[in-house]
């Protein structure tokens, strides 16, 4: 049985990136393979609890470590339950957030140690969790705020000040710099049309290469 593939959408609040999941979704689909689409932080009934807990504004919130313990708990339960198995029976997994969202607002954003979320990362996920492929949406911090603030009921996240969301940016951008192979970067400041033109001319020759094992999947799984 090939494994399936891991798909993820990354990028700060407001960035566009969960308006173009459909499209994603649809590309995909077009490959005639069977897909899960997910989200993180969330994805079970114990996760989504958690989910809460570390975004809702109201109530006790967690302090920084606590709050990437969290992050990492609900992770754990989703990639046991839900995506570890769908990847091993062959079905592609497409995951709106995944671990660069926590190097992104626990490492970058809330100044936590990278290390500390090297090693949770390894002991939760193992080798097999780095994804197949990351669209990164990459959007202006005052246009992506203007956006999350039209939505009103901001999360806990999305209150936090302007320096707070460069610094998230500027750890996407790191971890883009670091695999930089793994990472498609979308402008998420361009109209929808355009956006979804690069996504397809981004996908299209990839899942070409992944058909005709051009590009094999990571031998080290
Ligand atoms: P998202 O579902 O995109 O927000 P919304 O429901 O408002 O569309 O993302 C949830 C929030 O969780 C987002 O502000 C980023 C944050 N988050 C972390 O801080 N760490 C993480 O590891 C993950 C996965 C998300």
């Amino acid at each position: 049985m090939t494994r399936g593939r891991l798909i993820t959408l990354e990028g700060g609040d407001g960035a566009g990136k969960t308006s173009q999941a459909g499209w994603v979704r649809d590309l995909i689909r077009a490959q005639g393979v069977s897909l899960l689409e997910t989200h993180e932080p969330g994805g079970t009934p114990l996760a989504e609890t958690i989910r809460e807990w570390v975004l809702s504004p109201a109530g006790d919130p967690p302090e920084a470590m606590a709050e990437l313990l969290l992050v990492f708990a609900a992770r754990r339960q989703h990639w046991v339950q839900r995506i570890g198995p769908a990847l091993e029976s062959g079905i592609w997994v497409l995951c709106d957030r995944f671990v660069d969202s926590t190097y992104a607002y626990q490492g970058a954003g809330r100044g936590l140690p990278i290390a500390w979320i090297a090693m949770l990362e390894h002991w939760v996920l193992g080798s097999a969790g780095r994804p197949d492929l990351t669209l990164y949406f990459d959007t202006p911090v005052d246009l992506a705020l203007d956006r999350v603030r039209q939505r009103g009921r901001l999360n806990r996240m999305e209150r936090e000040g302007l320096d707070w969301h460069e610094r998230v940016r500027s750890g996407y951008q790191s971890r883009l710099e670091a695999d930089p192979g793994r990472f498609i970067r979308i402008e998420g400041g361009l109209p929808p049309e355009k956006i979804r033109a690069m996504i397809e001319a981004a996908l299209t020759p990839r899942f070409r290469a992944w058909a005709s094992g051009d590009l094999p999947q990571d031998p080290s799984r």
